[in-house]
C-alpha cells in the first residue's frame, strides 16, 4: 500500500474525495498524514474526522520561503511518503521542496495549463469568452503551475456561468480526475 502525503491551507473537498478513494481502495494507498499551513483550515477537522494524523505548520511563523519548506521536508521525511499531494495548498514551493522530493509532489489546478496558471482562473476564463475551462493535475516543479501534466479534464463554460458556477463546476470535476491522476502515477514505472 503506497503512503501518501496531503498538503491543504483551505476548505479540503478534494483531501474528503481522496480520503474517500482510499477507504474505498480505488486508490491503492493511505493518507498517513496531512499538513496545513493555515492553522483555520477546515481541512484539518476533515483529517480529524477520519482519524488522520495531521500536523499545523504556520508559514507566519518561518522568516523565508525556504525556511518554512525546510520544516516541510522535515516533517515529510519523517513521515517518509510515496506521493506528495496539494490539495488547495496556496504556497508556492521552493527549490528545497522540490529537490528534495523530485516528481513526487503533484498539484491540482482548476484550468486548463498551460493556459491561466495562478489564480483567479475562473474569472480569467469567463473574461476571455472562453468556451472550454477545466482542471488540471500536474508535476510540481519550481516554477508555478508549469510541471509536466498528468491529467487534464475539461468543462463547457455556458453562457449562464458565473465565477462561482463555475468554480463549482471544476470542482466536481477535481475530485473525479485526481484519484485518477494518483493511481496513474502510483502503478506507472
Ligand atoms: C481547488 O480548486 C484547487 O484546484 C485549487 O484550490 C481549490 C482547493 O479546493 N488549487 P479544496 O480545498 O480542495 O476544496
Amino acid at each position: 500500500m503506497f503512503k501518501i502525503a496531503v498538503l491543504i491551507s483551505g476548505n479540503g473537498s478534494n483531501l474528503e474525495a481522496l480520503i474517500d478513494a482510499c477507504k474505498k481502495n480505488v486508490i491503492n494507498g493511505s493518507i498517513d498524514i496531512v499538513i496545513s499551513n493555515n492553522p483555520d483550515a477546515y481541512g484539518i477537522q476533515r483529517a480529524k474526522n477520519h482519524s488522520i494524523n495531521y500536523k499545523i505548520i504556520d508559514n507566519n511563523r518561518f522568516e523565508t520561503r525556504e525556511d518554512f519548506d525546510k520544516a516541510l521536508v522535515e516533517e515529510l521525511n519523517d513521515s517518509n511518503p510515496d506521493l506528495i499531494v496539494l490539495a488547495g495548498f496556496m504556497r508556492i514551493l521552493t527549490s528545497v521542496m522540490t529537490e528534495a522530493f523530485r516528481n513526487k509532489i503533484i498539484n491540482i489546478h482548476p484550468s486548463l495549463l498551460p493556459k491561466y496558471k495562478g489564480l483567479n482562473t475562473h474569472y480569467k476564463a469567463i473574461k476571455n469568452k472562453d468556451i472550454y475551462s477545466g482542471a488540471t493535475v500536474h508535476i510540481v516543479n519550481e516554477k508555478l503551475d508549469s510541471g509536466k501534466i498528468i491529467l487534464q479534464k475539461k468543462v463547457k463554460i455556458l453562457k449562464s456561468d458565473s465565477g462561482t458556477t463555475l468554480e463549482k463546476k471544476i470542482l466536481k470535476i477535481e475530485h473525479q480526475i485526481y484519484p485518477k491522476a494518483i493511481i496513474r502515477l502510483l502503478t506507472s514505472d
